[in-house]
């Protein structure tokens, strides 16, 4: 039977990075994986092939609509293979660097499904159906989660599809209908609006995007808008009848009212992600999921002794990064370091156009909260590189300690501002003051430039307009 000192269970980030971290720390570690490919959900079917289709779009909508401004003409045609077949590609080239840096760092890929069979015990069935035992001082679970389904819609992937469906459809819809206006939908439904896709997005809330500044979600409803993106909020679907070209949606409003129906060739379902623990064998250990299916944790402890969780299968933002971050830190807890993960600073981006990105607390929970916060806004149409880009939409909001002038959450919405918010993240890790922002040399002329002026108007000194 072969031994280690960790077996982690699931190839995605919170498991693959778990296996690397244990192999750089001189630990003995397998990763059990079951799908052909290491990367998880975030590789092979999430971030990764649906940023490679967010950036094409976004290029064949600027050539359609933009280029002309800057004195470029051009008639772009789309090849929708061939933009597949680079997401593949890309896709194909990550999963296989995953492969690499397990052979440096002498990490073990047992392929199979993972099962735990009692304490230290993890019993492997390969595709053939081959079974093996491995011994393990320490397991840890980090099989994540799969999408939430809808009573009255059923995925079928062809017509009806979950985020892996819609990450590869074999034409551009007539008309997509999303349900949900979460990340997801957004993220997605933009691909398909830039290659051409009419798209209504039915949401049940009010809003769009719970979670996020709600300032900042009504800037960006209106962004998607004036983009093309039709928005039917306060609606339920509660029937979807599929044919082989068509969907028939049953809608009714929440707050009640006459159901009506919409028709789509394609409908998306998004409505948010579950945790993912079937055929664990998590009785065999006495591990009991919480009412919504996560493993409760306690700095990635289980309630069995020598089993731990960590990414989406626990609480905490469902995101790459904070996986990441608990893998690293739960291997660290394992070797006796000390570690933790701040999940106040896990930073959250939506990579549409303009993009969205936040970290710390919304104005709605400081205000539950009943903190003194003072708050400095920055507008992009005020920024001399967004001006000069034709890329004016949104802003930058920065809110601080009313007292101590600690910066509480930050919000942005703009040009690729995914790519500004980390230096937040550091600044907020240092518990930095508004003022030490404010008071930091950006480079001109950059975007980076309104986030310091976002940080000067916390003290009324806002300078460039
Ligand atoms: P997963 O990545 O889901 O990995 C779990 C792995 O465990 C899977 O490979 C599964 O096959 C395997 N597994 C499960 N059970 C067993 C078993 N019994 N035996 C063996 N193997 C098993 N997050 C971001 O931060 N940024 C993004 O841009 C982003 N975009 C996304 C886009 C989409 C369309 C989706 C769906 C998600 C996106 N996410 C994004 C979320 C991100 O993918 C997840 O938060 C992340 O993958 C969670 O990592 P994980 O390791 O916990 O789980
Ligand atoms: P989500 O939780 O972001 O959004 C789901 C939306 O569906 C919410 O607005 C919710 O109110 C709505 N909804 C729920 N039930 C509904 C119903 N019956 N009818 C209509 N609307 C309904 O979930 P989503 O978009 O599925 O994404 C799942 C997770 O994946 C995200 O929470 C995020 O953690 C991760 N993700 C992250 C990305 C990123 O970081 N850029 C990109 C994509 C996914």
């Amino acid at each position: 039977m072969a031994q280690y000192d960790v077996v982690i269970i699931g190839g995605g980030p919170g498991g693959y990075n778990a296996g690397i971290r244990a192999g750089q720390l001189g630990l003995k570690a397998a990763v059990v994986e079951k799908r052909g490919t290491l990367g998880g959900t975030c590789l092979n079917v999430g971030c990764m092939p649906s940023k490679a289709l967010l950036h094409a779009s976004e290029l064949y909508a600027q050539a359609n609509t933009e280029f002309a401004t800057l004195g470029i003409e051009v008639t772009p045609r789309l090849n929708l293979p061939q933009m597949m077949q680079q997401k593949t590609d890309s896709v194909t080239a990550l999963t296989k660097g995953i492969e690499l840096l397990f052979k440096k760092n002498k990490v073990d890929w047992i392929k199979g499904a993972g099962k735990i069979t009692g304490a230290g015990k993890v019993e492997v069935t390969a595709e053939d159906g081959a079974v093996t035992t491995l011994e393990a001082k320490n397991i840890v679970i980090a099989t994540g989660s799969e999408p939430a389904g809808l009573p009255g819609v059923t995925v079928d992937q062809e017509r009806i599809v979950d985020s892996t469906g819609a990450l590869s459809l074999p034409e551009v819809p007539k008309h997509l209908v999303v349900i949900g206006a979460g990340i997801i939908g957004l993220e997605l439904g933009s691909v398909w609006r830039r290659l051409g896709a009419k798209v209504t997005v039915v949401e049940f809330l009010d809003r769009i995007t719970p979670g996020m500044d709600a300032e900042t979600a009504k800037t960006f409803q209106r962004a998607l808008t004036k983009q093309g993106i039709e928005f039917r909020l306060g609606a339920k679907v509660t029937a979807a009848k599929a044919t082989k070209k068509n969907v028939t949606l049953t809608l009714e409003p929440v707050a009640g009212g006459e159901a009506q129906s919409l028709e789509a060739d394609y409908v998306l379902l998004a409505i948010g992600r579950r945790p993912f623990t079937d055929g664990l064998g998590l009785e065999s250990v006495g591990i009991e999921t919480d009412k919504r299916g996560f493993i409760p944790t306690d700095h990635f402890r289980t309630s069995a002794p020598g089993v731990w969780a960590t990414g989406d299968v626990i609480l905490g933002p469902m995101l790459a990064h904070k996986a990441e971050e608990d893998a690293v830190a739960c291997i660290e807890t394992i070797a006796g370091k000390y570690a933790h993960v701040d999940y106040n600073l896990v930073p959250s981006v939506v990579y549409t156009a303009p993009e969205v990105a936040w970290v710390g607390k919304t104005e709605e929970q400081l205000k539950a909260e009943g903190r003194a916060y003072k708050s400095g806004k920055f507008p992009f149409s005020a920024n001399s590189r967004a001006k000069i880009n034709h890329e004016t939409e949104g802003f930058v909001k920065v809110l601080a300690d009313a007292a101590t002038d600690e910066i509480l959450g930050v919000h942005m919405i703009g040009p690729q501002v995914g790519e500004l918010i980390g230096e937040y993240c550091v600044a907020m890790a240092f518990r930095a003051a508004s003022e030490d922002v404010a008071r930091t040399c950006h480079p001109h002329p950059t975007r980076s430039e309104a986030l310091r002026q976002a940080a000067m108007g916390v003290e009324g000194w806002t300078m460039q307009a």
